[in-house]
């Protein structure tokens, strides 16, 4: 890339002093960030760094406070996302914004200015013939609602390909991705580069950035920390350069043996939010002092799994039993009694009240041992919530102001600690680290293996992979309501586990 002159038209994008303030924060501090034709760039940063913003800025979503945004070696300032398409910049958004009872042609057409158009089956042509170019394997005719996230992704894909971006932006792509889907993505970005135009890969997975980029920069807390090549770059110093000190990749776990079944589901049937079948014959079985991972893409049957578990959804057929109790026509409370713990992904919706305090949401679920007749013995209560928040170091000003004011680690924290303070034998746990930095996720990993060192039942449902290949005894694999098997996670087959995630049954018998 740097064997040939790189004049001024060389330079894709060239993002300077770019500051962009929203109240009470400053989410680009000064940053600056260019990118060539030809390369992957990958933005790295931990969650809240600020990569989204800066690409919002350089896509037109947002306009600067300060700094100037050129692209080709024009200075630009955007007013509009349509304004930035022009100029060749097409930007992937986490969230979609494809419309689902139209076709793939459709939607890759839609919003394109009038020089793209082409008659009826024209554009099916077209658009066939661009996803043959790069690679992309997608049904032109197909109905959006008929694809899974990564097909639909790849038609967001197309649609900044067939109007002409230059420059294209993927945020957080493999979120939604199997790890085979993932490989495939990388191999579209790099067909992409290699057609002179660039690409700009946020991420915060450090493999996947050594995998895939030719350079990094590096965002921090609103601040660009460095750019560097791929080639000077290990996993350890991006790390250390996101998160500001040294990290450790792996938490340590101890070897023992699990105990007997505790915590069981047996042929679990149940509907999601819209009716539609979620959970298809669900059978799983946690043991004492192991932790069980649950894998898979999103919207599987993962959450609906662990409703039905805590008692907050009704399952058509089946039963959940802990220590051969079976609760199955159980209240949530009464799971709760019989050592239930649970910590929903929605930490602010099913987990805690947003609008109270640390006391208030942690006697939430202890009432009875804190009442006195009518009334809740304040000062005990206070003083339980103090030691709570000291044993499990939740940052908080005070513990009577919102809890919706603390940071998402230590909203985790505390939901953990408000679960385990009851001693529970068997603790369900959905996606516990998803957006927390890397000091909280590691202190939540920590506390979830103490836990099973102390003998708990353990479920962790996961989109994060390695998460659950460092922290789990076993691993149980979901795929559209289904178990496609359980595999020991030492030493598992990360493609084995990918293809199962796809829907490839475990038993290649
Ligand atoms: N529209 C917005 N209004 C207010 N704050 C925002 C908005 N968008 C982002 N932020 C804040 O700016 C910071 C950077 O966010 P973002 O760019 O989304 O980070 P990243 O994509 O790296 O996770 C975060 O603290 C976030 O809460
Ligand atoms: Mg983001």
């Amino acid at each position: 890339m740097s064997t040939h002159d790189p004049g001024p038209a060389e330079g894709a994008v060239e993002l300077r002093g770019i500051v962009k303030r929203f109240p009470g924060i400053v989410a680009n501090d000064n940053v600056d960030f260019s990118v060539a034709r030809g390369e992957v760039h990958a933005l790295l940063g931990e969650n809240g760094a600020g990569k989204t913003t800066l690409m919002s800025i350089l896509s037109g979503a947002y306009r600067p406070d300060a700094g100037t945004v050129s692209v080709g070696g024009r200075t630009m300032s955007f007013r509009s996302p349509k304004q930035a398409i022009e100029a060749g910049i097409g930007m992937v958004h986490q969230h979609f914004r494809l419309v689902q009872p139209l076709s793939v042609a459709e939607n890759v057409l839609l919003g394109a200015p009038s020089t793209f158009r082409l008659a009826g089956n024209a554009t099916e042509d077209r658009v066939a013939e661009l996803a043959e170019a790069y690679g992309i394997r997608v049904n032109p005719s197909a109905k959006i609602w008929q694809l899974s996230v990564g097909e639909q992704q790849r038609v967001e894909i197309l649609k900044a390909l067939f109007r002409e971006a230059s420059v294209l932006i993927l945020d957080e792509p493999t979120a939604v991705l199997t790890p085979q889907e993932a490989t495939h993505l990388f191999s579209i970005m790099r067909r992409i580069a290699s057609e002179d135009r660039a690409v700009i890969f946020i991420s915060h997975k450090l493999d996947e950035v050594m995998a895939v980029a030719d350079r990094v920069t590096v965002l921090r807390a609103g601040r660009g920390v460095a750019t560097l090549t791929i080639g000077e770059s290990d996993k350890a110093n991006l790390a250390r350069l996101m998160v500001g000190r040294e990290v450790m990749f792996r938490v340590a776990r101890s070897d023992h043996d699990a105990g007997a079944p505790r915590l069981t589901v047996k042929g679990l049937i149940a509907t999601g939010d819209l009716g539609l079948p979620a959970l298809r014959d669900v059978t799983l079985e946690v043991r004492a002092g192991e932790i069980l991972g649950v894998a898979g893409v999103a919207g599987n049957g993962q959450r609906e799994l662990t409703e039905v578990i805590a008692g907050l959804r009704p399952a058509i057929s089946g039963t959940v039993a802990i220590g051969g109790r079976d609760l199955s026509a159980s209240t949530p409370a009464e799971r709760i009694s019989a050592g239930l713990g649970y910590v929903p992904e929605d930490r602010l919706g099913t987990g805690l009240i947003p609008s109270l305090g640390c006391i208030d949401n942690v006697m939430l679920k202890r009432t009875d041992e804190f009442a006195r007749g009518f009334f809740i013995n304040k000062q005990a209560a206070e003083a339980a919530t103090s030691e709570l928040v000291d044993r499990f170091d939740v940052k908080t000003s005070s513990l009577h102001s919102p809890v919706s004011l603390m940071s998402g680690g230590n909203i985790q924290k505390l939901l953990l600690a408000r679960e385990l303070s009851a001693g529970p034998g068997a603790l369900v746990v959905a996606q516990p680290t998803a957006g927390l930095d890397v000091g909280a996720t590691e202190a939540i990993r920590r506390l979830l293996l103490e836990q099973r060192d102390a003998g708990v039942a353990v479920l962790l449902v996961s989109e994060d992979l390695d998460e659950l290949l460092s922290l789990c005894d076993r691993i149980a694999v979901m795929y559209e309501g289904k178990v496609m098997g359980v595999v020991g996670a030492a030493g598992a087959d990360r493609e084995q586990i990918g293809l199962m995630m796809a829907g490839t049954a475990s038993d290649p018998a």
